[in-house]
């Protein structure tokens, strides 16, 4: 089986946000005093299994589970364990998360036993202060010390950096050669206007032209085909040795390869990360016991996915083009 969208791209991939809610409030992502979805609202860990598991019969072969912090998910890796049946049986080749890490300490080994390989750890600062001023509430001692835990346990790890003007943009050589040093693979992300934040995003927005060409001085950046599934485009350093990304959805689109759709907690699926269609699935599912009624409606959602996004960061576009947070689909 395989789900294929009006413009011809195959959906392989699923990212499924399993809570909204984090134990971060990081200024580009999140309000700090935001407003989260009533319990009632959420899936039960059955029904996203259930959910994650009718996609893999329809196609999808990398599923990644995101949040908010999918960590800070009560009983989370019942989740996770009852998903790597999927693995075992080949249907799905990779089983993975997005982490803000402050969790990793206590379920690393866990991940591995499930048969995750890979995860993204997001850090945008090594800075304990800056850390502090951009997570409003995080440790970056639990962070490292997460990171340690998981690379003790033989997690590969891929570091995700939000490239923020005047914030860490000096400091990205130095977080390369850390994560480099480390063996982990750094990729850096143009800041995406989603949801209302305290801060204006015009003053927080690097285009990554400007980040390459001033890291393009002190490095040798040599492009290569290297792919993990997702949009970044990577080059090797030729002095550290290591593998930077660039997830740039503002300064050049990368839709026509998109792959992917995302559900979340609440069981609303999104065809594009940066439209407001949506389709509800939660009905479909609680509906009955069979997947017939899911399976349609998900063929029918997958049927009006749209090109692309329409992302803008200027003065003059005050409101985010979409209104929903990060947090609620997972990047
Ligand atoms: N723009 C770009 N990246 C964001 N993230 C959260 N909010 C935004 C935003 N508005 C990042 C997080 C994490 C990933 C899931 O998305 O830092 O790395
Ligand atoms: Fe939490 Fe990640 Fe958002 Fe930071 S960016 S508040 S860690 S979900």
């Amino acid at each position: 089986m395989s789900m294929t969208d009006p413009y011809g791209r195959d959906i392989t991939y699923l990212r499924v946000s399993v809570t909204d809610r984090c134990d971060f409030r990081c200024t580009y992502c999140m309000a700090e005093d935001m407003t989260f979805l009533p319990k009632k609202d959420l899936l039960s860990l059955e029904e996203l299994d259930r959910l994650c598991t009718v996609f893999i019969e329809k196609g999808v072969k990398k599923l990644r589970l995101t949040g908010g912090e999918p960590l800070v998910r009560k009983n989370i890796m019942h989740l996770v364990r009852e998903l790597s049946r999927h693995l075992k049986t080949g249907a799905l080749e990779e089983l993975t998360l997005t982490t803000n890490g402050s969790q990793l300490s206590r379920f690393a080994q866990e991940l591995v036993d499930c048969g995750v390989r890979r995860i993204n750890v997001s850090l945008d600062t090594l800075d304990p202060v800056k850390f502090r001023e951009i997570t409003r509430w995080g440790d970056i001692g639990r962070v490292i010390a997460g990171i340690d835990a998981a690379q003790a346990a033989g997690l590969s790890i891929k570091l995700n950096a939000v490239a923020l003007k005047g914030f860490n943009e000096a400091e990205i050589p130095e977080l390369m050669r850390w994560a480099h040093g480390r063996g982990m693979d750094l990729t850096v992300i143009e800041t995406m206007p989603m949801g209302e934040i305290e801060v204006d995003r015009t003053d927080q927005y690097l285009p990554l032209s400007v980040l390459r060409a001033d890291l393009e001085r002190q490095f040798t950046l040599n492009d290569i085909p290297y792919k993990t599934g997702g949009p970044a485009r990577y080059v090797e350093v030729a002095e550290t040795g290591g593998r930077l990304g660039f997830i740039t959805p503002m300064t050049h689109n990368f839709c026509e390869s998109c792959n992917r759709v995302r559900i979340t907690c609440t069981g609303t699926l999104f065809m594009c990360l940066g439209q407001e269609d949506a389709a509800d699935l939660r009905t479909p599912l609680r509906a009955s016991e069979g997947n017939d009624l899911l399976s349609a409606a998900i063929d029918e959602a997958i049927g009006r996915k749209p090109k692309g996004h329409d992302f803008v960061i200027d003065r003059r576009s005050k409101r985010p083009a979409v209104s929903r947070h990060m947090s609620v689909t997972g990047g």
